[in-house]
């Protein structure tokens, strides 16, 4: 990898303290940065090298997942950071920055290679990538790229004007649009684990698959963010981009070999396949709600409508289930069911891809039934791949009993989604961020949803906070005699297994 300097807008904001700043070290600690590291943070605050350096230092002690401890590499890492008073409007300070940053690369014996990151709210998007291309910012001479966080657009329209501006000053192989769940590591397994095993390649169509279920429920409610959350909701802030890319990355089929440009290849196809919604039949598949009052975790939890700065008659969807088809031979008749919620019972992202019984509950023996076969991706909090199997003990008469197989090696020690992120893109690598083909049949994909909601069409479920979401999700997957696995209510998910089944995905 050859050293780059990264140029970080939003240096002083949240972001950059929790995640950019901490994976950076994390990088740096494991040696997978080309050295000399430098990076200049851009902001409006009057700060200095030293303080900026300070912040970054406190940042490293309170939110990094390995503490500093050697006080050496620490100097070293931290001395690779430089402040930059910037007005993101203002074409002049651009350039002003330009010299600083060519200094910089002289003095280190550095090739002009940048890195752009944008870590600032998505009406600066489109400023700061055309203030690049107007002072030279990004003519040096190397390579360069633009890590862009997320939103992106804010419906099909904005996010095709965004996309038209960014690509005055950039070509989409130098883009890399931050999806933050495609750097967890679970679900950057999911493509090795199929790439590597013909077994699983075998199983991966609808002849065995019998439904597929992603489901990304958080405990959280709005928090401080009722300005943002209450014109986007849960459609917007995790359906149309997260939930979608986890579904795209389960129904992808890869061979071995595959490429960065493959696998975005195949993402696209699985898009362009998947059945579209009409406005007036939303309410069919889809299914909308809203957090009212209820206990989580033992305290009370307020409803949505009562917390901070959210209008008391707000309409906006804090949670989403919806039922999705792919028109393809390989996934004709296996619905996707995706959910995702705030304030629900739990924090729990996870694919489940449950198996066809060919063996039907009456032919065993004695009547009994068996538990489907089931493969779970514990994305988050928890990581873990299991495959539950049925089994009997031997020599006894006993009931059929799940048994849960680990194929997850090493957990423990997993990077963060930031740090695969930013590797990946300082390496120039794409297949883990989101090519524009996605974001904009991802778009196209929820607008009716998003028209359907708009025009109030679909009910909006109140559901109790602390709960699993609106009845009305678990009636979605029972009209095709499926349910949601592994929320305790439903009654073929017994305690017993719950038990044995977080035994070990807890390790
Ligand atoms: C963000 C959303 O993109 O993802 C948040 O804006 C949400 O509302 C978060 O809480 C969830 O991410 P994670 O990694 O905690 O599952």
């Amino acid at each position: 990898m050859e050293p780059a300097t990264i140029v970080l807008f939003g240096a002083t904001g949240d972001l950059a303290k929790r995640k950019i700043y901490p994976a950076l070290y994390n990088l740096f600690l494991d040696g997978k940065l080309a050295e000399p590291f430098s990076l200049f943070g851009l902001g409006r605050r009057e700060w200095t090298d030293e303080s900026f350096q300070a912040n970054v230092e406190k940042s490293l002690r309170e939110f990094s997942r390995r503490r500093p401890e050697d006080e050496e590499s620490l100097r070293r890492f931290i001395g690779g950071f430089r402040y930059h008073v910037l007005d993101i409007g203002r074409e002049d300070d651009y350039r002003t920055l330009s010299e600083r940053i060519r200094q910089r690369e002289a003095e280190l014996g550095a090739p002009p290679n940048r890195l752009f990151y944008m870590s600032v709210g998505p009406e600066y998007f489109e400023t700061i990538a055309l203030n690049i291309k107007a002072s030279g910012l990004g003519s040096a001479g190397g390579w360069k790229r633009l890590v862009v966080e997320k939103p992106f657009g804010h419906d099909l329209d904005s996010a095709r004007k965004l996309n038209s501006t960014l690509t005055q000053a950039f070509s989409e192989e130098e883009i890399f649009r931050i999806d933050h769940y495609l750097g967890k590591p679970i679900v950057q397994r999911l493509e090795s684990l199929q790439q590597a095993n013909p077994v699983i390649q075998a199983l991966w169509t609808n002849r065995y698959i019998a439904n597929v279920q992603i489901t990304a429920n958080e405990s959280l409610g709005v928090e401080e963010r009722a300005g943002y959350y209450d014109h986007v909701g849960a459609i917007r802030d995790m359906f149309q981009n997260h939930m979608l890319q986890l579904l795209m990355m389960a129904a992808i089929h890869l061979p071995n070999d595959s490429t960065s440009e493959k696998v975005r290849f195949k993402k696209k196809n699985v898009m362009e396949a998947l059945e579209l919604l009409q406005k007036e039949t939303v309410g069919a598949h889809v299914v909308r709600g809203q957090y009212a009052a209820g206990t989580i975790q033992g305290k009370p939890a307020a409803g949505y409508r009562e917390e901070p700065g959210i209008a008391p008659d707000s309409m906006t969807d804090t949670f989403i289930a919806a039922r999705l088809r792919i028109d393809s031979n390989d996934w004709r008749g296996v619905p996707f069911y995706i959910r995702t919620g705030k304030r629900m019972k739990e924090k729990s992202t996870r694919i489940v891809v449950e198996f066809k019984e060919p063996l039907k509950p009456v032919s065993l023996p004695g009547g009994e039934s068996a538990a489907p076969n089931l493969l779970v991706f514990e994305i988050g909090p928890k990581e873990s791949i299991t495959l539950q199997l049925n089994a009997k003990e031997p020599g006894r008469t006993g009931k059929f009993k799940p048994i849960h197989i680990d194929l997850h090696a090493n957990p423990s020690e997993s990077p963060e989604a930031y740090e695969n992120l930013i590797r990946d893109a300082l390496r120039g690598d794409g297949t883990f961020f989101a090519h524009w083909d996605e974001v904009e049949l991802s778009w196209q994909w929820v607008k009716p949803i998003l028209e359907a909601f708009e025009e109030q069409s679909v009910p909006l479920h109140l559901y109790e906070a602390g709960s699993y979401g609106p009845e009305a999700s678990d009636a979605l997957l029972a009209e095709d005699g499926f349910q949601w696995w592994f929320d305790e209510r439903n009654e073929n998910n017994n305690e017993e297994e719950g038990e044995r089944y977080a035994s070990y995905a807890n390790h």
